[in-house]
């Protein structure tokens, strides 16, 4: 028979030295359903997962699977009972195999019952409803890009019988067509009856996706109901708790003063056509494109983290040596995509991370001041509302969102000549978003110069004075401040005509 609940959660609370992550919550997702979880940075709702898994233990409440109240002791006692999760933070072993990873920890092949050519089947299909069909089974996972990484994840999770299938932020990483294959087989799932557990800050995808609904605020349940019931205005609002102004801050005009200079640039082992471009004080350029036109690939260039390659570039008039030093001592800074990877010491309290990039500004002859440290985290603190119980917490111990957070301060500490954005409002909620729009508009005013690249073409076209649309490594667009240029932006991406 089928369960009314597939997986759900009873009166559960759980509290961190110093936070409260859940007081109370009830919670339930029903087989054949796709249940959006949504809240704010640091409202609870990984925490709610990590209980519903096994991988934490309620202060108090209950976990139910398939109508019956269970305690789990690991989470090997949920995945016995089909409740899967794809966490947030990615387990893809770099040094393995697609197919090592994809295949790791399932019962049969744990047991050796399963021949080699089995598995290889068994990966290769779990691949393919991934979209990622051609890959080679024997590829090195760590030489993936950080997309196919989680979409490997998500095939790992594929290959087991699920009743619970749990994704958190699975679309943080990925956009265009990857985000279309994640779309294609989560409703597929559902439609086989497996309930489905979605985390996103892309408010979008719950209208694409959702049936039903359930908001989090401050470790609370706010509500929870089908989908139809939620137009966006109420959704923000009941995340936030207050009214979100979701339009975009008018730029003030740039200054007459060129700051950088990029001449006939081809990234490091790209064959592209060369890219020029220039970027004056104060200027808030765009870079719009499909996943793969050479967005990120010319950022990093830029910041010194991949080499040169051809041509030149110049800050204020003075080339710049392609190293990562020398961009960071000429005031250029980039805050990238792949934030986990690059951007934290995990192990290090919040403050520290914070400050890492700026210990001059913090530091008396040589030595680190920790009252200095502890204003600046202060400050940031305030400026992106970085949810953390004090700067003494670790890295590791913040939300998702908020760890995002805490890369993006540290590198605007540095008070940047030319601010590099890679992707900035990843993973972050709604409410953090409209703060970071208005910080950038605001960095600009003051004249920093910067470059914004993201796959949220509002984003691109509400933040930016002109948008220079990237296709196949090459600029084929130069579009300035138009609110209406999304259409125009999108045939220049897919090389349609318009
Ligand atoms: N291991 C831990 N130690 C201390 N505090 C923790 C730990 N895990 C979570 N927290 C805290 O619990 C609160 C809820 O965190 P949680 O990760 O559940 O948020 P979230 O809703 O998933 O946010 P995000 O959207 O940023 O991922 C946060 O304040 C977080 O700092
Ligand atoms: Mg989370």
């Amino acid at each position: 028979m089928v369960p009314a609940i597939a997986l759900g959660a009873r009166e559960v609370t759980k509290s961190f030295p110093g936070v409260r992550a859940l007081a109370g919550v009830t919670f339930a997702v029903a087989p054949g359903r796709v249940h959006a979880l949504l809240g704010e940075n640091g409202a609870g709702k990984s925490t709610l997962i990590k209980i519903l898994t096994g991988d934490q233990t309620p202060d108090s409440g209950t976990v139910v699977v398939a109508d019956e109240e269970v305690s789990f002791g690991s989470p090997r006692d949920a995945l016995a009972r089909g409740v899967t999760p794809v966490y947030q933070e990615l387990t893809v072993l770099p040094e393995m195999t697609v197919l090592d990873n994809v295949m790791m920890g399932h019962e049969s092949a744990r047991r050796g019952v399963l021949r080699l050519r089995e598995q290889r089947e068994h990966a290769r299909r779990a691949l393919e409803r991934v979209d990622l069909g051609g890959l080679d089974l024997g590829t090195i996972a760590g030489d993936l890009s950080l997309a196919n990484q989680q979409l490997i994840e998500i095939a790992r999770a594929l290959v087991r019988r699920s009743n619970v299938l749990i994704l958190d932020e699975p679309s943080a990483v990925l956009s265009g067509d990857k985000l279309e294959a994640l779309h294609s087989v989560v409703r597929s799932i559902a439609a086989e009856g497996t309930a489905v557990v979605y985390i996103t800050h892309l408010l979008d995808e719950v209208r694409l996706l959702a049936d039903d609904v359930t908001v989090l605020r401050d470790g609370t349940l706010v509500s929870t109901g089908p989908a139809v019931d939620y137009p966006m205005e109420r959704i923000v609002r009941e995340m936030v708790g207050r009214q979100v102004d979701s339009v975009f801050p008018d730029p003030a005009p740039p200054r007459d003063e060129v700051v950088l200079t990029v001449s006939d640039l081809v990234p490091r082992g790209a064959e592209v056509a060369p890219v020029s471009l220039e970027l004056r004080a104060g200027e808030i350029v765009g870079l719009a494109g499909l996943v793969g036109s050479g967005r990120s690939r010319l950022l990093k260039t830029l910041a010194g983290v991949r080499g040169r390659g051809e041509g030149t570039v110049a800050v204020e008039g003075r080339p710049l040596r392609p190293s990562l030093g020398a961009t960071i001592d000429a005031g250029v800074v980039l805050v990238p995509e792949e934030r986990k990877r690059d951007g934290l010491v995990l192990d290090l309290p919040v403050s520290q991370n914070c400050t890492l990039t700026a210990l001059r500004s913090i530091s008396t002859a040589g030595w680190v001041d920790g009252g200095r440290e502890k204003a600046a985290f202060a400050e940031e603190r305030e400026r992106l509302g970085i949810r953390a119980a004090g700067g003494d917490q670790l890295a590791r111990q913040l939300s998702g969102g908020n760890q995002q957070k805490i890369v993006i301060a540290k590198w605007l500490r540095v008070s940047p000549r030319v601010l590099l954005l890679d992707e900035p409002t990843r993973g972050v909620d709604v409410g953090a978003k409209s703060e970071i729009y208005r910080i950038i508009t605001e960095l600009a005013a003051n004249g920093m110069a910067i470059l914004l690249a993201s796959s949220e073409l509002p984003e691109v076209i509400g933040l930016s004075h002109r948008v220079l649309v990237f296709k196949d490594g090459a600029v084929v667009g130069d579009i300035p401040r138009n609110p209406d240029a999304a259409e125009q932006i999108m045939h220049l991406a897919l090389g349609t005509e318009s």
